[in-house]
């Protein structure tokens, strides 16, 4: 049997062994992770534990140095971004990815050009800002947006590709606590719909609230897993965290 096919085992995603060495940095010291289809999965760490380098490398826009990363069975260690998107793959890093001066349903169009007949793109373009708890506001200009609202318009624009992955990169990060609580029940009821998301995030309270399986990175490698309570509960998690280990 080929290591292709091996990968598939109820994993969407498997990454074995990556390093990614910049200069003398390890951003990615030997990281292996797999994520199951079908589950929201956390991945926390200090500041530099390599959460974004990680995620760079899942996408393709960074190529590991050595290692491979399985994506539906799939090794795309070294297929270009653009042909993984295609695959069902999507991100939404922390900056706001919509255009300021047009309408949110405006920003819509340009992802949904790809997979939609012109005269359905108004429609479905509507029904994705719904989906982000954005009804009603299709015609607003995203610059009188509010963060919060600008953030999930990003995450619109994220799905509106209907991926079978969906990354998330600090998805709480500026957002008050009544704007949180609503990411995570979107970031919740996407995943009930059937989307397998990863989320990087700092916020503590906010990964609590997702209840889900968690990574801990630790200088480029994975340094605990298992549900966020065991996590917190975890001396060495701890530990990282205060900066002593
Ligand atoms: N393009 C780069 N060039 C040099 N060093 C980098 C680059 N990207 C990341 N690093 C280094 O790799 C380490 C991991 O970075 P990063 O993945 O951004 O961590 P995190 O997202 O967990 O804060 C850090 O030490 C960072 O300084
Ligand atoms: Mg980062």
């Amino acid at each position: 049997m080929t290591a292709t096919v091996a990968a598939e085992d109820g994993a969407i995603l498997s990454v074995r062994d990556v390093y990614k060495v910049y200069g003398g940095v390890r951003a990615l010291n030997g990281l292996s992770l797999e994520v199951a289809r079908g589950e929201v999965h956390c991945v926390v760490g200090p500041n530099g534990a390599g959460k974004s380098t990680f995620f760079k490398t899942l996408i393709g826009v960074e190529t590991p140095t050595s290692g491979k990363v399985f994506y539906r069975g799939r090794d795309v260690t070294r297929m270009p971004a653009f042909r993984r998107a295609r695959l069902g793959l999507s991100v939404k890093f922390q900056n706001i990815s919509a255009f300021g001066e047009l309408t949110a349903l405006q920003n819509l169009f340009v992802p949904l050009r790809r997979n939609h007949r012109k005269a359905d793109i108004p429609d479905r373009a509507a029904a994705v800002l719904a989906r982000v708890g954005l009804a009603g506001l299709e015609h607003q200009e995203v610059r009188r947006l509010s963060h919060g609202q600008q953030q999930w318009l990003s995450i619109g624009l994220s799905i509106a590709a209907e991926p079978d992955l969906l990354l998330l990169d600090e998805p709480a990060a500026g957002l008050s606590a009544e704007e949180t609580t609503k990411t995570a029940s979107l970031i919740r009821e996407l995943n009930r719909q059937g989307m397998t998301i990863i989320v990087i995030e700092h916020d503590m309270g906010f990964i609590r609230s997702l209840k889900a399986r968690t990574s801990v990175l630790h200088y480029g490698r994975l340094f605990a897993q298992g549900e966020f309570d065991e996590i917190a509960a975890n001396e060495d998690v701890r530990r990282i965290y205060l900066g002593t280990a």
